[in-house]
């Protein structure tokens, strides 16, 4: 729960456990609305500790070994004691239904438009202008589109509607897919919502096979935010496999996630472990947290090369609280192969 409180902008207080917590929160979405205005990430950096709290928020913070020793024991300490398989079944099992009740209690009132999308993945836009004349046969949704992109754990559409918006003059389809059905309708009911370049379903990103509304190879994009350390690890690789078999040769896999040792994982209870680096909100919904060999092994096994793996480590300031909080995020890009010889 904690994770998601820092993207969505109401959050729900009934676990806050402070008002202090709570102001922390209040403020760290704040940030992140200005980190929406932000040119790209990693532009400014803190050389002297003594002006911490001169700015809001700081890139590419060093951490001391102190620090991160400090971080390992909190990790250390909230792992301890993993809860049993059988409620570690339970949450998987019933995965689909805690974001389902996610959504039903916070409707499209919790995560924000991600508007840092086109300066971070600059990807999103096709190379050509686009023909917007179509006269070619549709074969399926979207297939007479000259660039196809589909964001997986869509949510509420706070990446879809942007990109909607940014991209309203090229022939771009968008396809969305959530596991939870009461977010696929609030994407659908959403006044932005146009049939005739989106099509937003509901999907389990972590099934077995996955079969789209759409052929194999026929993605430039997959944008994967923080989606996919919503699944049990053991069931990450076959999703990333199975997602690269509808990319176009060539197209990639743009990804923003949790990075190990981010503030919301040491803020983890002991009761809260599922495994290694991966806990249970107090709501169901649960998280895992990366770094950059895991997503690098996770995605070159399945084909892919690497064009960015990025540890944004980020120092979040509370200027009038005196308080800081460390962030930090993942960002990846991965191109899938163009053929098999390709190194
Ligand atoms: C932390 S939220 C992020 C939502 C959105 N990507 C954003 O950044 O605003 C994680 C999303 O992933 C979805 N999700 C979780 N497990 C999934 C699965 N197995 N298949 C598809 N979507 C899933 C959830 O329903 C939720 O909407």
């Amino acid at each position: 729960m904690f994770l998601c409180r820092f993207f969505f902008r109401f959050p729900k207080i009934e676990d806050i456990i402070s008002a202090r917590i709570s102001s922390i929160w209040t403020h760290a979405t704040r940030m992140e609305k200005q980190e929406d205005k932000r040119p790209q990430f990693g532009n400014r950096h803190l050389k002297n500790e003594n002006q911490v709290f001169d700015f809001n928020a700081w890139d590419d913070v060093e951490w001391t070994e102190e620090k991160l020793k400090e971080a390992e024991e909190k990790v250390r300490n909230n792992s301890s004691q993993p809860l049993d398989e059988n409620l570690r079944n339970e949450y998987e099992q019933k995965a689909g239904e805690y974001w389902d009740k996610f959504y039903e209690s916070h409707t499209n009132r919790f995560f924000k438009d991600r508007h840092w999308l086109f300066t971070e993945f600059p990807e999103l836009r096709s190379s050509s202008p686009g023909n917007l004349t179509n006269d070619k046969a549709q074969l399926y949704p979207g297939s007479e589109s000259d660039f196809r992109i589909f964001e997986v754990g869509c949510g509420v559409g706070n990446t879809v509607f942007p990109l909607l918006d940014s991209l309203k003059n090229t022939s771009t389809f968008v396809y969305a897919c959530d596991f939870s059905d009461v977010a696929v309708n609030l994407v659908k009911e959403h006044k932005e919502y146009d049939q005739e370049r989106c099509l937003a379903f509901q999907a389990d990103i972590s099934a077995s096979e996955l079969n789209f509304p759409f052929p194999k190879r026929s993605l430039d994009v997959i944008l994967m935010i923080f989606v996919l350390s919503a699944l049990e690890p053991v069931k990450m690789q076959n999703c990333i496999n199975q997602l690269s078999s509808y990319l176009k040769p060539g197209g990639r896999i743009l990804f923003r996630d949790y990075g190990r040792f981010d503030m919301a994982q040491l803020r983890f209870k002991k009761n809260r472990c599922l495994g290694e680096n991966f806990y249970v909100r107090g709501d169901g919904t649960r998280v895992y947290f990366f770094t950059q060999d895991e997503l690098r092994s996770l995605f070159t096994k399945a084909g892919f090369v690497e064009e960015q793996n990025i540890e944004d480590k980020r120092l979040l300031v509370n200027r009038g609280r005196q308080l800081t909080m460390y962030r930090v995020w993942m960002q990846c890009k991965y191109r899938k192969k163009t053929d098999e010889t390709e190194e």
